[in-house]
């Protein structure tokens, strides 16, 4: 699976439509105001990495948080999240950039936030650490990577585990499908790429790449979240990591 055309799903006019309404109508989930302000403190340097739009670092500006940046590899969301700042004069600076090579010095950032499963958008397992590794780089020693991610061992993703098992055990998943987990979601927006991990994979990934975990929570056990949100995103584990 060529990460390339992952990213131009998000190039597409649908996709950027859909997570500008997410900026702009939805804003931050409950669960992320009550981890974020939580690890956080308001003069720390923050990166909302996958920024889309820039949902998450408009949230954190409108809490008071004021040294952020928003990085996306999709140059039609930079530009969505550019002008939403430009309207509102919030000085968050957003640029275009892969995750897994960040134009950012060693240590330069108190956290990184990959919000909304935008790490799991990464195919390949190698890639993913890849990025991972590079977030821990840009994490000064003590800070915290957040990240969400769905858990296809988790009671709600039941179904999908049925369904998928049966498809891979019949080697009738797509060809360019490499791992377990890996699912072509059918959304209005297109069809996206997201791999569902379980538990003890990302638990390994963390190890792998120079993190500690630090806790991992269910959506549902931070915060119960509106209808809006519930129909946005499924639910998610939250992961946090101190480097
Ligand atoms: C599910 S969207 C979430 C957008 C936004 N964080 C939100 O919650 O509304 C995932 C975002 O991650 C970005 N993304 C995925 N892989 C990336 C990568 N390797 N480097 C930078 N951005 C990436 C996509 O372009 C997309 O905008």
């Amino acid at each position: 699976m060529e990460p390339e055309r992952v990213r131009q799903t998000f190039r597409q006019p649908e996709a950027v439509a859909h997570y500008t309404r997410a900026a702009r109508d939805l804003g931050l989930w409950r669960s992320e105001v009550r981890l974020f302000t939580s690890l956080f403190r308001d003069h720390e340097p923050l990166l909302d990495l996958g920024c889309g739009a820039g949902r998450i670092a408009f949230g954190l500006w409108e809490l008071g948080y004021r040294r952020l940046q928003g990085i996306d590899y999709s140059s039609e969301m930079i530009r969505e999240a550019r002008q939403i700042a430009r309207f509102h004069r919030y000085g968050i600076d957003f640029r275009l950039a892969d995750a897994v090579a960040l134009p950012l010095d060693n240590g330069a950032l108190d956290g990184v936030i990959f919000g909304f499963n935008g790490l799991m958008q990464i195919p390949g397992r190698e890639r993913r650490r890849r990025a991972m590794r590079e977030v821990r780089r840009v994490v000064r020693p003590g800070g915290r990577f957040v990240f969400t991610t769905h858990d296809r061992e988790h009671r709600v993703f039941r179904d999908f585990l049925r369904i998928q098992t049966t498809i891979w055990a019949r080697g009738e998943q797509p060809d360019e499908l490499e791992e377990f987990g890996d699912n072509f979601f059918r959304t209005p927006e297109g069809e996206i790429f997201m791999h569902l991990p379980n538990r003890a994979e990302i638990l390994e990934d963390l190890e792998a790449t120079g993190w500690r975990h630090q806790s991992d929570l269910m959506r549902e056990e931070i915060a119960n979240e509106s209808s809006e949100v519930r129909r946005f995103s499924d639910e998610c584990r939250f992961w946090v990591a101190e480097g």
